[in-house]
């Protein structure tokens, strides 16, 4: 009791010993995770974005889509039964930066692959409203008539790579090419690009072959959101949802 009336009295030895026992907190939070490898569960099928689909997901953050749309599904009965499998840390983890979002004015995204056709797409970026009569989703009408930039896809490449993404140095050497080979069935590449992105899929989104639009790469990257890890086969630990 003695002791205790002199720490109390002393701020400076107050503030100290305050600083120690929350740093000994602190060091039992941070310190596992420098000499853990990662803190992320590996999750077979995961593979980095393919040019097309990282060009994207370029154009789904310059129009602000994570504005209205979230794309992470939580593990909740009712988000699991209207979306799908929660999301795992893994299927975000070559997303930089990711695209959890915060609201949702619009449904989540998480798992939106391969739930309607590219020519719905299509329909609804132009003109939400031609579907969904209710919807206040903007069109983007312009997506269609713009052809994609994509000059610089192999720095966007190498720039994730400094971020940690897997991208190997064929992965970069051929972004041009790979690009522009998941719209073209039947160009030749397609066999060596499909090496490189197992499940990538290789289609003329727009339905335009003449060109490579933004809308190209906007429905490739919605197409392929959640289909990577294959959920009939994975199963979580203590999993007890759907
Ligand atoms: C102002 C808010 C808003 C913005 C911005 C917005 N959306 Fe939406 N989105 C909605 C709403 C609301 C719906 C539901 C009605 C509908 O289907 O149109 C929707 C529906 C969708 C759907 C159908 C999802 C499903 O499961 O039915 C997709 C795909 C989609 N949006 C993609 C996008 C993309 C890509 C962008 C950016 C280019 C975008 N949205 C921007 C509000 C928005």
């Amino acid at each position: 009791m003695i002791k205790h009336a002199i720490v109390e009295k002393n701020s400076i030895l107050l503030t100290v010993l305050v600083l120690v026992v929350v740093a000994i907190g602190g060091i039992v939070e941070l310190a596992p995770l420098f000499y853990l490898e990662s803190t992320i569960e590996k999750v077979e099928g995961m593979r980095p974005y393919t040019p097309l689909e990282l060009s994207g997901r370029g154009i789904y953050i310059r129009e602000g889509c994570y504005n209205c749309h979230s794309q992470m599904i939580r593990p909740l009965r009712d988000e699991a039964e209207r979306y799908g499998h929660y999301s795992l840390a893994a299927e975000s983890m070559y997303d930089h930066p990711f695209q959890w979002g915060s609201k949702r004015t619009g449904p989540d995204l998480a798992r939106v692959g391969g739930r309607y056709s590219d020519e719905w797409h299509y329909a609804h970026m132009r003109d939400p409203r031609a579907l969904v009569p209710d919807s206040v989703m903007p069109g983007y009408p312009f997506l269609a008539t713009t052809p994609l930039d994509g000059s610089d896809i192999a720095a966007h490449l190498e720039s994730n790579r400094i971020v940690g993404v897997p991208y190997t140095d064929e992965m970069i050497a051929n972004a041009a090419s790979d690009l522009a080979a998941q719209v073209d069935p039947d160009s030749d590449e397609v066999e060596a690009f499909l090496a490189r992105y197992p499940k990538a899929l290789v289609r003329n989104f727009d339905g335009d072959p003449k060109m490579i639009s933004e809308m190209d790469a906007l429905i490739a990257y919605i197409q392929m959101l959640g289909t990577l890890v294959d959920f009939g086969s994975y199963k979580a630990e203590g999993e007890n949802l759907r």
